[in-house]
């Protein structure tokens, strides 16, 4: 991947923005029996303000449980990280968990949010500028899913602290998952961090009730993703002839979120052209729910070690403390 590194800049950009293989990605979803696209096409500026909304929604319980579980015990981490880290956040959105870190990590060397959608990271990064004057920010614009390298910073950090809240970690099938794991223990190397909201296995009813809100907002979080692609991508699907569909599959321990087509249509899109039959659905997220043992088998074969889980009462979610073997 090509990238510009320049000495303390603003924003360093990814100038690739990954357009190409992100069509192919489309094209190849869309050829296979079971029609998916990337859940990364949620996030354009109308998507990433609709998943802001789910986050605040009464039925979607994992914001406010980790948000909750990083202030209950955001001292017993610092006590654990120590001074002087880079802290990098994988798709720092809004960066608003990652204030309870800027507030609380003592003697931070910078902090490096990395995001896919543009705008949200330059206006979080104008904020964060003005709270923390201090610091040192460097917000990289890239896909996190590719390798990036780390910007050179003014002070000399003790250790890279990687943070990837929210359990996005659940939208990746389980290989990807242990792959891009991986990527962070490279990254941070052995003796970094890495700091991780993960989702928890739980009843079936509160799981997908998350993922179908009262309020249809996750429905136009979901259907958004086709109107991105239709206007990034010169593509003609016919948005109001599709449905909303999101379920818990208990065996696979997974949400799926699928676009169920209303009739008998076709999309274009570079040139190619899709069928659908009635009821015929494209997978647009699964979103894995783990168990704490089950987490930490995969984190070890990425290179991980685990060293502190924190869950709510409830045992919906926890925040977990890894490090690089
Ligand atoms: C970003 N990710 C962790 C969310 C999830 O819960 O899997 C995305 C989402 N999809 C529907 N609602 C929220």
């Amino acid at each position: 991947m090509h990238q510009t590194i320049t000495k303390n800049p603003t924003i360093v950009v990814d100038p690739l923005a990954d357009t190409n293989n992100t069509l192919l990605q489309i094209v190849h979803g869309l050829q296979k029996d079971q029609k998916e696209l990337p859940s990364k096409l949620f996030y354009d500026a109308r998507g990433s303000q609709i998943f802001e909304r789910i986050c605040n929604l009464q039925e979607y319980y994992p914001t406010r449980t980790e948000t909750a579980i990083m202030q209950q015990n955001v001292h017993e981490l610092v006590d654990l990280v120590g001074p002087g880290s880079m802290l990098i956040e994988y798709g720092s959105g809004s960066s608003s968990k990652a204030r309870i870190l800027l507030d609380h990590l003592p003697e931070l060397a910078a902090y490096v949010p990395v995001d896919i959608s543009r705008e949200q990271l330059f206006v979080a990064a104008q904020g964060l500028k003005r709270d923390y004057a201090e610091l040192e920010i460097i917000p990289i614009w890239a896909d996190y899913n590719n390798l990036f390298e780390l910007p050179l910073i003014g002070k000399k950090a003790l250790h890279k602290l990687a943070y990837f809240p929210g359990s996005t970690i659940g939208n990746f099938h389980l290989k990807q998952a242990i792959d891009f794991l991986g990527n962070i223990a490279d990254l941070v190397g052995p003796g970094g961090g890495l700091l991780i909201g993960t989702d928890l296995q739980k009843d079936a009813e509160v799981l997908s009730l998350a993922y179908n809100d009262r309020k249809g907002v996750t429905a136009a979080f979901n259907l958004n993703m086709l109107n991105h692609i239709n206007t990034e991508f010169s593509a003609d699907f016919n948005v109001d002839q599709f449905k909303h569909f999101a379920f818990y599959n208990e065996e696979l321990g997974r949400i799926e979120m699928h676009l169920i087509s209303q009739a008998k249509q076709t999309a274009h899109i570079a040139g190619e052209a899709f069928n659908f039959k009635e009821g015929e659905s494209i997978l647009t997220e699964v979103s894995y729910k783990y168990t704490l043992e089950g987490f930490s088998e995969m984190a070890y074969k990425a290179g991980f070690v685990v060293i502190e889980a924190w869950v709510d009462p409830k045992n919906y979610f926890s925040v977990q403390y890894l490090i690089a073997r």
